[in-house]
């Protein structure tokens, strides 16, 4: 495996690969993560064998953070994560420096629309997807992948990234990869290593209370009674009678992240995010 910290390197490592398959991270590498990449390889395995390349990019991405969130204590674990990497069919690491991606001040950015992106995660962490949408498409721009994979574990990211794609017709495939969860239940996540030992026993009360709401919506449809905001205020106390602060706890159209009025037969989600202490936590689960 080769890592590399430069835009020529990249592109010297990568030459002649008849398929690029890509997954962007921003370090600090646990399970989930490495299953993308198990899907990255396995597809690069399945399409044309020897001659694909996978690659995974480590960039903690300053544009992503708001101005007191956690940008300059988010752990960096390059040699851990490259080893992890290098296990799970891993060909080349990308892993820039700021100044390596970001030259200058990034002032050509990527708005995506405001129906998906200022609501949910968008509506508590504003310019969120600015962020994410920039660097992912200046990422696909350098890397220029086949295909990339992201987890579904960030639904509202995986959703964005895919309009992006469809709307700028970028000729790459996007594959969304399930959420891997710990034997409680609780989803995988780099922030989950905030948490103390009691918070982390208490941190799958998440995934139940969505779980919960989950159950109540597919009843609520089946039967032809469903009051989605009575539904999402029991789920959000739940956790609150708990010590949580939840910022949201909602049931959602899959394709558009729109709200559910009524019973439904469209495809739909529940998604859910609530601090847990410092620790802000978020799941989802495909109703
Ligand atoms: O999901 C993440 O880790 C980040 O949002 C991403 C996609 C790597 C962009 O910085």
């Amino acid at each position: 495996m080769h890592v590399v910290h430069t835009l020529s390197d990249l592109q010297r490592a990568l030459a002649g690969a008849s398929l690029r398959a890509f997954v962007p991270t921003m370090g600090n590498l646990h399970q989930g993560h490495l299953d993308l990449m198990q899907t990255a390889r396995n597809e690069v395995d399945a399409r044309v064998g020897l001659g694909g390349k996978t690659v995974a990019s480590i960039f903690v991405n300053r544009l992503q953070f708001g101005p007191h969130e956690d940008f300059d204590t988010y752990p960096r674990t390059l040699d851990q994560d490259c080893d992890a990497l290098a296990a799970h069919g891993c060909d080349v690491v990308f892993a820039p420096s700021e100044k390596e991606l970001y030259p200058e001040a990034q002032v050509f950015k990527v708005h995506p629309p405001a129906e998906l992106a200022d609501i949910l995660e968008g509506a508590f962490r504003p310019g969120f997807f600015v962020g994410v949408s920039t660097v992912v498409h200046k990422l696909f721009n350098i890397v220029q992948p086949n295909l990339a994979v992201f987890g579904k574990k960030d639904y509202q990211q995986l959703m964005v990234i895919r309009r992006m794609v469809q709307q700028m017709a970028l000729p790459i495939d996007i594959l969304g990869a399930e959420t891997r969860r710990a034997a409680d239940g609780l989803a995988l996540s780099s922030r989950n290593g905030y948490l103390s030992e009691l918070e982390r026993a208490e941190a799958v009360q998440l995934s139940m209370a969505l779980k919960a709401l989950a159950v109540a919506a597919r009843e609520g449809c089946v039967s032809g009674r469903l009051d989605v905001p009575a539904l999402e205020a029991r789920a959000m106390d739940s956790l609150r009678l708990r010590g949580w602060q939840p910022d949201y706890l909602t049931l959602r159209l899959q394709h558009d992240l729109s709200p559910v009025c009524g019973p439904s037969t469209q495809p739909l989600v529940v998604l859910g995010a609530a601090k847990l202490g410092k620790t802000r936590l978020i799941d989802n689960l495909e109703v």
